[in-house]
C-alpha cells in the first residue's frame, strides 16, 4: 500500500511581480478570492485532504502569512466584547493547531523547484504534497482530495494536469503522455514551458502534485532550467521510468489568481458560487456590461 501523504508544502515566496503594485509590500497569497486569502484556500483544501502538517516556504516580509494562520489575541477579545460570535468564528477558523505550521525560508526567490527543496527538512522521508496558492480550483471535490484517492490506488507521483490551448504551452510544465486509464495519464516525459511547435501535448501542470521524497535528490542539484530558475519540472522529470508517475485530469475549474485577469474571474466564479452573494453579483455584472 503507497504511505500516507501527511504533509504539504506550499510555497509562497516568489515576487507576485505580475500582480504589483499590490504585492509591493503585501505577499500575493494573501490576496482574497471574495473575503478569503488565497493561502487559506489552498490551506483548507490540503485539510480536506488529510493533510495535517503545513509547510510553508516563505521569505523576507510574508510575516502575514503566518500570522494569519495564528490566534489574533485583540481582535477576538475585541470581537467577544462586542457579541459578534458569528465573525469570531470565521476569524478562528484559519487556525492551524500549535506544532503543526512550520516555516522555512528561501532566502531568494531562485524558482519553484528550489523553492520546494527548501522544505526537503521538514517533509523527511516520506510522500508530500505541493500546492500553489495562487492556482485555485472550484469544484465539488477538493482537487488534492481527487489526487490522494488517485495516489492511495497507484502510489509514486501524481500531478494535476488540465488541457490548455496549443498556443499557451510555453507558460506551463507540459506532459509527454502514455497509456490513459479513466481520469488518470501516465507520464512518459515532462517539458517546462515548451513552444507550442514543441509540445509533447497539450496537458499542462497545474499547481497542484504529490511527490516521492526522491525528488529532493534530484533538486539538490540545483540546474537551472527555462527562464534560468531552478525548475521543480526539471526535478520530477527525472524520477520518470524510476517511480510511477502520473497525470490526473481532475474534476473542477482552475483559475490562475497570480495573473489579474484569472483573479477577477475567480472572484466572480466565488461569488457566483455563495448563494448569499450570487444574485447580487449577478445584477450587479449585468448593470457593468
Ligand atoms: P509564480 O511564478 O506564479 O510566482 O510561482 P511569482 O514568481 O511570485 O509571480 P510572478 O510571476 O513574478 O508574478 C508560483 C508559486 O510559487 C512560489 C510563489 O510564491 C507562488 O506561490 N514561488 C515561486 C516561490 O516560492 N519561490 C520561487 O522562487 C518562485
Amino acid at each position: 500500500m503507497a504511505k500516507r501523504v501527511r504533509k504539504a508544502v506550499f510555497p509562497v515566496a516568489g515576487l507576485g511581480t505580475r500582480f504589483l503594485p499590490a504585492t509591493k509590500v503585501m505577499a500575493k497569497e494573501m490576496l482574497p478570492l471574495v473575503d478569503k486569502p488565497l493561502i487559506q484556500h489552498a490551506v483548507e483544501e490540503a485539510r480536506a485532504a488529510g493533510i495535517e502538517e503545513f509547510i510553508f516556504v516563505t521569505a523576507q516580509g510574508k510575516q502575514a502569512l503566518e500570522d494569519h494562520f495564528d490566534i489574533a489575541g485583540e481582535l477576538y477579545r475585541t470581537l467577544e466584547g462586542r457579541g459578534k460570535t458569528a465573525q469570531l468564528e470565521v476569524a478562528r477558523e484559519a487556525e492551524i493547531p500549535p506544532g503543526k505550521l512550520f516555516a522555512t525560508r528561501q532566502k531568494q526567490p531562485l524558482g519553484l523547484g528550489h523553492a520546494v527543496w527548501c522544505a526537503r527538512a521538514q517533509v523527511g522521508d516520506e510522500p508530500f504534497a505541493v500546492l500553489l496558492p495562487d492556482d485555485v480550483i472550484l469544484g465539488e471535490q477538493p482537487c488534492l482530495k481527487q489526487m490522494v484517492e488517485a495516489y492511495d490506488g497507484i502510489g509514486g507521483n501524481v500531478v494535476a494536469v488540465v488541457d490548455v490551448p496549443r498556443e499557451q504551452t510555453d507558460r506551463y510544465g507540459i506532459l509527454d503522455t502514455g497509456a490513459e486509464n479513466g481520469a488518470l495519464v501516465e507520464v512518459r516525459g515532462l517539458v517546462e514551458k515548451p513552444k507550442p511547435a514543441d509540445a509533447p501535448s497539450t496537458l499542462s501542470i497545474i499547481g497542484r502534485y504529490i511527490l516521492q521524497p526522491e525528488v529532493f535528490d534530484e533538486l539538490e542539484r540545483h540546474e537551472r532550467g527555462a527562464g534560468g530558475e531552478i525548475q521543480l519540472t526539471d526535478g520530477m522529470a527525472r524520477l520518470i521510468g524510476r517511480q510511477p508517475f502520473h497525470g490526473l485530469r481532475f474534476e473542477g475549474t482552475r483559475y490562475d489568481c497570480g495573473d489579474k485577469l484569472g483573479w477577477l474571474e475567480a472572484n466572480l466564479a466565488f461569488a457566483l458560487a455563495r448563494p448569499d452573494m450570487a444574485d447580487k453579483v449577478r445584477a450587479m455584472v449585468a448593470k457593468l456590461v
